[in-house]
């Protein structure tokens, strides 16, 4: 008792997708409590631009450009942040693609595209960090989304994947709990201002549809998101491993108050 248990000064974590949105909130915040922070995507001048967000925050920062999809570039940006930060203990795994599109005109690849980036893609991720995460007390989060348990009509692909993200979460509580790494999931509900609600409530009135269908009558922020990933890394969560945790006001509680219907009606 009155241990501090809420230090992330020294630590080094890893924001895979930390390059905007949701993702980059997460990035923000850890660097804010002191942590060293790197961050991967695809876009080269994404990541330059974070890292210069980062650096302003007061945080030693690095970054790298990689596909998740491309394990050789995921090992070998994982293995040069080990090597400038000399430790890894926090890695947050968020890249993900989304697009509405009805089963009837989504193309195999188009199913395939969101597969690889969101399931497979945090396999890859899982399993470059492995090596150098391997010691008690490190934590996995991994950022998933309702439609991995609420089904949603134009999100086939995105359901699929995301439900493949959380049993990734659960598998691996099991598998690398008696190495005393934590892995858990975040679901994020909907945040305002991001890529993921532009392309889902591209319009006021549906934007205003979302809210209605949230219990707490708000989008959520991209802090909201963070503090919750900041818990899960610290000792304040040192039991909870294979949890799939939302932050979304309750809107999952509510069946995503009707988004299947309006996107199906869209799409
Ligand atoms: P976003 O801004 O588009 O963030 C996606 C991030 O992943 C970006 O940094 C992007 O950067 C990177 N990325 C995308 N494809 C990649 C790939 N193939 N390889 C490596 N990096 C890749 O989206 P967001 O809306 O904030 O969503 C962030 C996370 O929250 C996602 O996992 C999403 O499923 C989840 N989520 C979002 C919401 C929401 O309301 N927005 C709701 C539920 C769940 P590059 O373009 O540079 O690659
Ligand atoms: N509707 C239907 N199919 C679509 C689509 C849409 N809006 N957008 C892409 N596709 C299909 C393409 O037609 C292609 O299939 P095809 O070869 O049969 O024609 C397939 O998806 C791959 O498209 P491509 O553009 O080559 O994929 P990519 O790997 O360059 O990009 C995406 C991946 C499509 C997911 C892209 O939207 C992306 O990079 N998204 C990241 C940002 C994001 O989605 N943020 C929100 C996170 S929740």
């Amino acid at each position: 008792m009155g241990d501090v248990m809420f230090d992330f000064n020294g630590k080094a974590v890893l924001v895979v997708g930390g390059t905007s949105g949701i993702n980059r909130g997460v990035a923000e915040l850890f660097a804010l409590q002191g942590a060293r922070v790197a961050v991967a995507s695809r876009n080269p001048a994404k990541v330059a631009d974070t890292l210069q967000a980062l650096e302003q925050l007061g945080a030693e920062a690095a970054g790298f450009s990689a596909d998740v999809r491309d394990m050789a570039a995921l090992e070998q940006g994982v293995r040069e942040v080990y090597q400038r930060f000399g430790t890894l203990d926090v890695v947050i795994s968020g890249a993900a693609g989304n697009f509405p599109a009805l089963a009837e005109k989504l193309s195999p690849n188009g199913f395939k595209s969101v597969m690889d980036i969101d399931l497979l893609g945090t396999f890859q991720v899982m399993k470059a960090v492995f090596p150098y995460l391997r010691k008690p007390g490190a934590s996995v989060i991994n950022i998933s989304a309702p439609q991995a348990f609420i089904p949603m009509m134009a999100q086939i692909h995105v359901c699929a994947a995301k439900a493949g993200v959380d049993m990734v979460t659960r598998t691996l509580a099991l598998e690398w709990g008696s190495a005393g790494i934590r892995v858990n999931s975040v679901v994020p509900g909907p945040i305002d201002g991001t890529e993921g609600m532009a392309r889902l409530a591209p319009t006021e009135e549906i934007r205003s549809r979302v809210v209605a269908g949230v219990p707490l009558r708000r989008f959520g922020t991209p802090q909201d998101v963070a503090r919750v990933c900041l818990f899960l890394a610290s000792e304040l969560a040192g039991f909870v491993n294979g949890a799939v945790i939302p932050v979304d006001g309750g809107w999952s509680q509510n069946g995503c108050g009707g988004m299947s219907d309006y996107l199906g009606s869209l799409a």
